[in-house]
């Protein structure tokens, strides 16, 4: 798929086919996590691709959402707050490496066909635990992965001019 088409195909789908994903999209998902740029190029980020079916169970009591259920994938970013690079000021910025292996996974998913919606609204103590984390893990976000079972509405957006400016 041409890139501009795959950054007009990924939206937010909540609804999912039962249909599994192919091994193919998962060996190239797991090749864009493996592109995706980290500060000082540390990869302080572990990426679970849930298929199990207690696993996922775990994590939809914690997103109760019916449809992160319909899907057959779900995948888990977490990053490590002490292994990442830290900012001049201290901060670290694991939050950002984990949000540009989510966004290889998204757009590398929507070019395979697939459905993804980011979820980060998910009490993440308890995530952490499904998943057997612990310091300095922590989980950052996750993501159904899967066929879409509905077509999202047009999205509607603030003017270009806005959020882009060149000066
Ligand atoms: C960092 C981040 C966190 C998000 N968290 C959630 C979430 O917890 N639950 C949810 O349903 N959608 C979540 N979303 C999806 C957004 O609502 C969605 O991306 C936005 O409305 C734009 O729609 P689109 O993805 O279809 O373009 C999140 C998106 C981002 C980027």
């Amino acid at each position: 798929m041409e890139f501009q088409e795959v950054l007009q195909k990924r939206r937010s789908i909540r609804s999912y086919k039962p249909d599994a994903v192919p091994a193919e999209a998962v060996a190239k998902i797991r090749t864009a996590v493996e592109l995706a740029p980290t500060a000082c190029n540390l990869q302080p980020f572990k990426v679970f691709f849930v298929t199990d079916k207690a696993v996922k169970e775990k994590i939809c009591r914690i997103y109760k959402a019916t449809w992160l259920a319909s899907a057959p994938a779900i995948a888990v970013v977490a990053g490590n707050y002490d292994e990442c690079w830290k900012r001049l000021e201290g901060d670290p910025i694991a939050d950002v490496d984990c949000a540009i292996v989510m966004e290889h996974i998204t757009l590398s998913a929507a070019d395979c066909g697939l459905g993804t919606c980011w979820i980060c609204a998910f009490p993440r103590a308890e995530m952490d635990a499904a998943l057997g984390l612990n310091k300095p893990w922590k989980s950052v976000a996750i993501t159904p992965v899967g066929y879409a079972d509905h077509q999202p509405k047009a999205r509607p957006g603030k003017d270009a001019a806005e959020l882009f400016e060149v000066i």
